[in-house]
C-alpha cells in the first residue's frame, strides 16, 4: 500500500466533521472530502455558520476549506476518488424490532458500506469510525468482499474516535491515544500501517495503538462504559452524602487523589447525557445478553439505571423542597445542552427534568447560551404528551438570558455547567432580586458557592451536599 493521498469521510456529523477537518489541517498532502446525504448540513459546513459549535473548530475549517478540505453531497464521486474511507454515520439505539431500546441501529452503516461496494472502481481501505457493536466489521467485510474483484480489494479497519464534545479539537490535536484495529493478515497490517502513517503526521508513534479488529471495537464500548460507570458511582455516593452530611466533592477529591483511581470523571451531577454513554452501555448490555452472559449484562445495565435514578431523585428533591407541589410555579432552567461548550442536546438530563416539570404542571423558563429555540422545542415534543410545537410553547418559555428566565421564578435549577452560570460571572444578586421569595436554587452541577448565595438570601440545594454539613 502506498501512502494515503485522498480521504473520503461519509457522514459530516459531530464525529466525522471535526475528525477529518483536523486530518486536513495536519496533513496538507492529503485531500480530505467530507460527504453527507443531508444537503443542509453540507451547506452549513460550507458557510460562515458551521452546523456544530465546538471551540477551535472554525479556525481549523477556515484554514483548510477549499485547499485540501472539501464538504460535498457527491458521495459517489468522493468514494471513487479516495484511497481511504471513514464511515462516520450515525448509529442510534434501535427504536423498534429486535433489540429495541438496546441494540445499535446499523442501517446507516450498512447503507454506507453498500454504497462503497456499489460505486468503488479501485481498492479502498474502509475504516469504521462510528461507534459500533463488537463484530460489526465482520458484516461490513461480508458486504464488501461479496463485491470485490481481482482488481478491487477492500481492507477493513476499526479506528474508534475518543474525542469528547466541547473539547473535540484539543482531543484530536493531542489524543491520549489513537486506536487502530485490523485483521491480523498481511493486507490488514499494511492497511493499519497506512492509517497509522496518516496520524503519524502529528501523533507520536507510542500513542498509536494497533490491535486486532475486535479488541478495537470492544475497547471503544468499554472505555465509554467505564467512564460512565465512574459518574454513576459518584452519583450513587452523592445520595449517601446528602443523607449523611458527607460532602461529595470532598469524597471525590479524597478518592481521586489515589493514583490508582485518578481524579477525572468523578464530578457528581444531575446525570450524564450525550450521544455516546447511554447508547454504548446499552450496546454492551445487548451484546452480553446475546452472548448469554446475563450477570455481565445486569452489571453494566446498573450504570444506566443509576443515571435515571439520579435524574428522578433530583426532580423529587425539587418538588419536595417546593412544599410538595410545583403546579403553576415558575422554574427557571439554566442550561439545556448535555454539557458545557457544546450546543448538542442528545440525551441531555435537561430534557428528562423539564418533561417531569411539565408533567407536574409547572411553568418552565429555559436559557442556554448555545442551544436554539427550535432544538429545544423538538427535544421536548413527545407524542401523546406534548406533541405539537404550540403545546410545548404553552408550557415553556425559551429565554435569551439567565436573568429573563429567572424573572419571577420560584426556583432556579442549574442543569448545565456553563462557565457563565458560575457565581463570579452571573450576577446572582440581580437574579435574587427578580425572583419570588423564598427564592430556591438547585445546583445539579456543583457549580456555585452555596454559602455565598445563602448569604444573599437564596435557599440553596446542591447535589451531594447538605446544609447541615456546614461547608455545603
Ligand atoms: C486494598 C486497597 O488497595 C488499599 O488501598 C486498602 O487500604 C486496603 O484494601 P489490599 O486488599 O491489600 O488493599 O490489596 P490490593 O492490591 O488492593 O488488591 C486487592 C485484591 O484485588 C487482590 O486480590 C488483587 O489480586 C486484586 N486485584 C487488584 C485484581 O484482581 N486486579 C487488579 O487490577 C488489582
Ligand atoms: C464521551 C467520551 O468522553 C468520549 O471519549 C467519547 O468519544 C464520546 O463520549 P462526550 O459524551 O462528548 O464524550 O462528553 P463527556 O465529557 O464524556 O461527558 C458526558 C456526560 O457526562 C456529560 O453529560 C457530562 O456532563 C457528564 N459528566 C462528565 C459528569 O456528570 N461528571 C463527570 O465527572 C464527567
Ligand atoms: P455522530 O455524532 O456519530 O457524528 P451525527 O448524527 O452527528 O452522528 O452525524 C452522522 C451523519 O451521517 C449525519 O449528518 C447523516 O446525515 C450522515 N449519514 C448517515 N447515513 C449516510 C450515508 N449513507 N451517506 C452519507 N451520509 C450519511
Amino acid at each position: 500500500m502506498t501512502a494515503v493521498k485522498s480521504i473520503c469521510c461519509i457522514g459530516a456529523g459531530y464525529v466525522g466533521g471535526p475528525t477529518c477537518a483536523v486530518i486536513a489541517y495536519k496533513c496538507h498532502d492529503i485531500k480530505v472530502t467530507i460527504v453527507d446525504v443531508n444537503p443542509a448540513r453540507i451547506a452549513a459546513w460550507n458557510s460562515d455558520k458551521l452546523p456544530i459549535y465546538e471551540p477551535g473548530l472554525e479556525d481549523v475549517v477556515l484554514a483548510r476549506r477549499g485547499k485540501n478540505l472539501f464538504f460535498s453531497t457527491n458521495v459517489d464521486g468522493a468514494i471513487q476518488e479516495a484511497d481511504l474511507i471513514f464511515v462516520s454515520v450515525n448509529t442510534p439505539t434501535k427504536k423498534s424490532g429486535m433489540g429495541a431500546g438496546r441494540a445499535a441501529d446499523l442501517a446507516y452503516v450498512e447503507s454506507a458500506t453498500r454504497r462503497i461496494a456499489q460505486v468503488a472502481t479501485s481498492s479502498k481501505i474502509v475504516v469504521e469510525k462510528s461507534t459500533v457493536p463488537c463484530r460489526t466489521a465482520q458484516s461490513m467485510r461480508t458486504i464488501l468482499e461479496a463485491n470485490s474483484t481481482d482488481k478491487i480489494h477492500f481492507d477493513i479497519l476499526s479506528n474508534p474516535e475518543f474525542l469528547a464534545e466541547g473539547t473535540a479539537i484539543d482531543d484530536l490535536l493531542k489524543p491520549d491515544r489513537v486506536l487502530i484495529g485490523a485483521l491480523q493478515t498481511p493486507e490488514g497490517i499494511r492497511a493499519q500501517q497506512a492509517l497509522a502513517d496518516v496520524y503519524g503526521h502529528w501523533v507520536a508513534k507510542e500513542s498509536i495503538l494497533t490491535t486486532n479488529l475486535w479488541s478495537s471495537e470492544l475497547s471503544k464500548l468499554a472505555a465509554n462504559a467505564m467512564l460512565a460507570q465512574r459518574i454513576s458511582s459518584v452519583n450513587a455516593l452523592s445520595a449517601i452524602c446528602e443523607a449523611t452530611g458527607a460532602d461529595v466533592d470532598e469524597v471525590a477529591y479524597a478518592c481521586g487523589r489515589d493514583s490508582r483511581l485518578g481524579s477525572k470523571f468523578l464530578k457528581a451531577s444531575v446525570g450524564f447525557g450525550g450521544s455516546c454513554f447511554q447508547k454504548d452501555i446499552l450496546n454492551l448490555v445487548y451484546l452480553s445478553e446475546q452472548l448469554n452472559l446475563p450477570e455481565v449484562a445486569a452489571y453494566w445495565h446498573q450504570v444506566v439505571i443509576m443515571n435515571e435514578y439520579q435524574k428522578k431523585r433530583f426532580v423529587r428533591n425539587i418538588i419536595k423542597t417546593l412544599f410538595n407541589t410545583i403546579t403553576n410555579k415558575k422554574i427557571a432552567v439554566l442550561g439545556f445542552a448535555f454539557k458545557k461548550d457544546t450546543g448538542d442536546t442528545r440525551e441531555s438530563a435537561a430534557i428528562t427534568l423539564i418533561k417531569d416539570f411539565i408533567q407536574e404542571s409547572a411553568r418552565v423558563a429555559i436559557y442556554d447560551p448555545k442551544v436554539d429555540r427550535q432544538q429545544i422545542v423538538m427535544d421536548l415534543s413527545e407524542p401523546g404528551v406534548v406533541d405539537t410545537q404550540q403545546q410545548v410553547e404553552k408550557h415553556v418559555q425559551i429565554c435569551s438570558s439567565a436573568y429573563e428566565a429567572a424573572k419571577d421564578a420560584d426556583a432556579v435549577v442549574l442543569v448545565t455547567e456553563w462557565d457563565e452560570f458560575r457565581d463570579d460571572q452571573l450576577d446572582y444578586a440581580k437574579i435574587y432580586d427578580g425572583m419570588h421569595k423564598p427564592a430556591f436554587l438547585f445546583d445539579g452541577r456543583l457549580l456555585v458557592n452555596a454559602p455565598k448565595l445563602r448569604k444573599m438570601g437564596f435557599k440553596v440545594n446542591v447535589i451531594g451536599k447538605t446544609e447541615l454539613a456546614g461547608k455545603a
